[in-house]
């Protein structure tokens, strides 16, 4: 009897191995493994080792990510005619017969192929997906690529290549090619751009080479794109900018260079790019930036200059950037802003960050005299500003927040929060609650504006409470450095009081 229900599960379950999973039709008693209706079948995460058979004819959609499919025969998404986006991503595909997608022809327009295990393509894999728009093969192991790879593909603008192993194209590789505008290849092994460029169509719009190896670049090395608009060259081992080395890229917009070596920023590096709109230079060593460079770029929205070496910054070195919106200036090492008025054309600018530089003092006016109506927000917290004058943040109508917090600061005044009738959208200046604040509960309006918005964050004790809730006798005179035993009683607080919720 025992070995009779043995054998009966035995044939049961040989049954289901052996017979191909439907997609959307219950077998037996089992369910189906995919989601379906409305042109779109989901077969998530399903355990699947297969393709299943039996997807409705009408399907726009099918999501086949996250199962174990290890390869797609020849003609295995026969009979889906309308199909026209094809998600395999996560799976653990690494070989694509010739003829696999042949039945997608005339329609498919996605197709994902993301994080796999190929390490090849054979040549001719694609050749009927003549309406393919956008083609992503990233995080899978692909080194070399054939000439014909690609061949059929009339329709492509963009393919991601990220985090692959790729080295070097063929010259021809994207000759039949020709709609190609956007090529994303961060994280793969390119060590030099004349491996890669002259395979390139001269059209294209945007190009990602981040986190490759290329070391310093030759002078004009995009100059046969004159239409690139997009250039990510971030984590390129990249130590110094040679003269005319973005030469001829009158259309280029969006520029990274961001977390390379560089250690300077000059003119003559740069051409006439008249739509530059952000320019990432963050997470560098740059010192020193010519005077003159930025104003140059009259559409400049965001400048991004974190974490740098900058001890100072040339003077006007923000003229005529009425279009600013975001200047990064944090993590430098800023000991002073001597232009009083660098910031005076920034008409647009909605944010600047200031923070965590050595800034000792504020020219006086260099906000409040400048043209900022739409300033929204400005950080100056962990600098070394002794004193803010009265007027310091006046003719700032659009302000919000205003940080201070972590300044060894001892002398402020009652003009030191813009009045209300000039700043009414102000809503908080953060600040750390030392003895030095003292003064200010006898200024005019302390009650409802002065410290209302006046918020302590530091020391802890204080944390989010204004300072008309803090009396006046309980602020000390510690520094108001930021203190890391603050931080690890806080957590702990924190840690505790959710014990007791918990409780
Ligand atoms: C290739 O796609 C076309 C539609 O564009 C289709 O008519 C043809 O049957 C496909 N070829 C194969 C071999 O499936
Ligand atoms: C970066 O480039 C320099 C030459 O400019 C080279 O010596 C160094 O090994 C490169 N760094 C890395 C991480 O490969
Ligand atoms: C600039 O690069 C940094 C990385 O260094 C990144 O965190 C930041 O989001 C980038 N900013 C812009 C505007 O691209
Ligand atoms: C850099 O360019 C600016 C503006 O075009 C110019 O005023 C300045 O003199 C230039 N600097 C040098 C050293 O050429
Ligand atoms: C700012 O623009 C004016 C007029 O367009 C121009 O004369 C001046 O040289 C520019 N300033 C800088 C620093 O480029
Ligand atoms: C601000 O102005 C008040 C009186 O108008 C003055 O007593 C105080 O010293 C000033 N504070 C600063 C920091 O300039």
């Amino acid at each position: 009897m025992a070995i009779s229900v043995w054998g009966l599960l035995l044939t049961i379950t040989i049954t289901v191995q052996a017979q191909p999973q439907l997609a959307c039709e219950s077998v037996g008693d089992g369910s189906p493994v995919c989601s379906c209706g409305s042109g779109r079948v989901s077969c998530k995460d399903a355990d699947l080792t297969h393709v299943p058979t039996d997807i409705p004819p009408d399907t726009e959609t099918l999501e086949l990510s996250g199962n174990k499919i290890t390869s797609l025969p020849a003609m295995v998404f026969d009979g889906l005619p309308l199909l026209s986006t094809l998600d395999l991503s996560d799976n653990k595909i690494s070989s694509i017969e010739v003829g696999a997608f042949d039945g997608l022809g005339g329609s498919l327009k996605n197709l994902k192929l993301n994080n796999n295990e190929l390490v090849s393509l054979k040549e001719g894999i694609f050749r009927n997906l003549t309406t393919l728009e956008y083609l992503y093969l990233k995080d899978n192991m692909i080194s070399t690529l054939q000439s014909g790879v690609f061949r059929g593909l009339l329709g492509v603008f963009k393919i991601s290549f990220d985090g692959n192993s790729i080295a070097s194209f063929p010259a021809d590789i994207f000759s039949d090619v020709p709609p190609l505008r956007t090529i994303e290849l961060p994280r793969n092994r390119i060590k030099s751009l004349d491996d890669i460029l002259p395979a390139l169509p001269s059209n294209m719009i945007s190009l990602d080479l981040s986190g490759n190896n290329l070391g310093n670049l030759p002078a004009g090395a995009f100059s046969g794109f004159p239409r690139l608009s997009s250039l990510h060259l971030s984590s390129c081992n990249i130590s110094d900018l040679p003269q005319d080395v973005f030469l001829g890229l009158s259309s280029l917009a969006y520029l990274y260079l961001n977390d390379n070596d560089l250690v300077e920023l000059r003119n003559n590096s740069f051409g006439a790019h008249r739509r530059l709109a952000i320019v990432n230079f963050s997470n560098n060593k740059i010192a020193r930036i010519e005077e003159g460079l930025f104003s140059r770029f009259p559409r400049l929205a965001n400048i991004a200059l974190q974490s740098n070496q900058l001890t100072s910054l040339p003077p006007r070195v923000f003229d005529n950037l009425s279009r600013l919106r975001e200047i990064r200036l944090e993590k430098n090492k800023l000991e002073s802003l001597d232009d009083a008025s660098i910031f005076k054309d920034l008409e647009s600018i909605w944010i600047i960050y200031l923070q965590e530089n050595n800034i000792k003092s504020l020219p006086s006016g260099i906000f409040s005299e400048a043209n900022l109506p739409n300033l929204k927000l400005l950080t100056l917290h962990y600098n070394s500003l002794t004193v803010i004058e009265n007027g310091t943040f006046d003719n700032l109508p659009s302000i919000q927040t205003i940080y201070l917090q972590h300044n060894p600061l001892e002398q402020v005044g009652c003009g030191m929060v813009p009045s209300k009738d000039k700043s009414a959208s102000l809503e908080r200046l953060t600040i750390s609650c030392t003895c030095h604040l003292k003064p200010l509960y006898d200024c005019p309006g302390f009650d409802d504006w002065l410290g209302e918005k006046t918020i302590c964050v530091s020391p802890i004790w204080v944390w989010r409470v204004k300072l008309k809730g803090v009396s006046r006798d309980k602020l000390v005179c510690s520094r108001a450095g930021a203190n890391r035993t603050d931080w690890i009683a806080l957590v702990i607080l924190l840690l505790l009081c959710n014990l007791f919720i918990i409780a």
